[in-house]
């Protein structure tokens, strides 16, 4: 039976506990190396991803709720949103957009005043997608929300369970930030609990420990906003020829991550992390119309990675999102190497560059 979570009993007049509070979350990013690319329906996805959670770029946020003063209009979102306290109408409207999405399942939150206040630990305009970690601090916030005031969310599985669905309609890639260390969102014949509703952690013993130290460092290439977002080239997918083969080949990549995952082999997960990205930005550049999203500097730092890796013989790879910032991927024990080969050869050839240092991570913490 296919889950739903549409609830008409999580009303106010059924609730358990106070009505009034406040919660808070602070919740990661998260960085795929098999690639979503590509929607239909009700934020489905086209092919299997599977990513990393991070350690350091998180969104912190806590929702206040009271129920609505009487003579105040009982139907409708009441929403206040700060970012970075300020009142923010551009990121109001995306998060009214989400909250207006959840109201069967959330009938509560339309019967509240909510104020919403949140910040990035990144830099706000680092060119790091925020809405994984924006997302899944809301649904989080939502989640013990829920709990808070009926007690209907107290099993944890449930609880993450339900907060990746949230988190998945208010972006696709959100869903995987919900849960620690390596973590698959779409069904595949080779992950059995896997599905396309929400993500699943991958399990302690389908990790070898190199994998478990993982480090990603993110030099920002650009800080700009992105030249596309990320609901268009979805989008652009739908008219790409190369579709049908690219779904083929995630799904083939998913099956070969999942492996060498669990036996340890980096030289594999990075020749797979690399071709991902390579073919993500090629898929943009085969659209109508094209993009190109890398820009020089890009490239230029993906021949230094490759000339290191030839010259030294380490595992050192790389993986870029829909935009140009490059993601450096590398095991624990390296680590000490690729710090002096950024001080001594990349940032001297490319000049001085933003680095935001960060790791596999433990995913969501609650401090209100
Ligand atoms: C390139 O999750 O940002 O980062 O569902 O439209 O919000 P929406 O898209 P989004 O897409 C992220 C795509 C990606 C790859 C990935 O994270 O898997």
């Amino acid at each position: 039976m296919e889950l739903d979570y549409r609830n008409p009993g999580l009303r106010l007049d059924q609730a358990k506990n106070a009505t009034s509070g406040q919660i808070g979350w602070e919740s990661p990013s998260n960085i795929a190396i098999i690639k979503y690319w590509g929607k239909y329906g009700d934020q489905l996805p086209r092919n299997p991803s599977l990513s990393f959670t991070l350690s350091n770029s998180l969104t912190r946020t806590s929702i206040s709720y009271a129920p609505r003063i009487k003579g105040e209009p009982k139907t409708g979102l009441n929403l206040k949103f700060y970012f970075e306290n300020k009142l923010n109408p551009d990121f109001s409207k995306r998060v009214e957009k989400f909250f207006s999405r959840l109201k069967d399942i959330f009938p509560f939150i339309e019967e509240l005043d909510l104020e919403v206040h949140t910040e990035n630990t990144f830099p706000h305009s680092s060119g790091i997608a925020s809405s994984a970690s924006g997302m899944s601090a809301l649904a989080m916030c939502l989640c013990s929300m829920e709990q808070e005031i009926f007690g209907t969310l107290a099993d944890p599985e449930e609880f993450l369970q339900k907060a990746s669905y949230i988190s998945r309609l208010g972006s696709g890639s959100a869903c995987r930030s919900v849960y620690p260390g390596l973590v698959a969102w779409g069904k595949h014949q080779d992950l059995p609990p896997a599905a396309d509703l929400y993500a699943v952690p991958l399990e302690e013993t389908q990790i070898h420990p190199v994998f478990q130290s993982f480090h990603d460092d993110i030099l920002i290439v650009s800080r700009g906003a992105k030249k596309v977002s990320s609901s268009v080239g979805h989008g652009l997918m739908d008219g790409n020829i190369y579709a049908e083969n690219r779904y083929e080949q995630a799904r083939r990549g998913f099956s070969e991550l999942l492996e060498c995952l669990q036996k340890g082999d980096v030289r594999e997960f990075g020749e797979i992390a690399e071709s991902e990205a390579l073919t993500l930005h090629a898929l943009m550049m085969t659209s109508r119309p094209p993009f190109i999203l890398m820009e020089p500097e890009s490239l230029a730092i993906i021949q230094q990675i490759q000339s290191y890796r030839e010259s030294s013989g380490l595992p050192l790879y790389f993986t870029l999102d829909a935009g140009p910032n490059i993601h450096l991927l590398y095991p624990d024990e390296i680590a000490a190497e690729v710090d002096t080969w950024l001080r001594e050869t990349l940032q001297p050839a490319i000049g001085s560059i933003q680095i935001i240092r960060d790791k596999i991570g433990t995913g969501p913490q609650r401090f209100a």
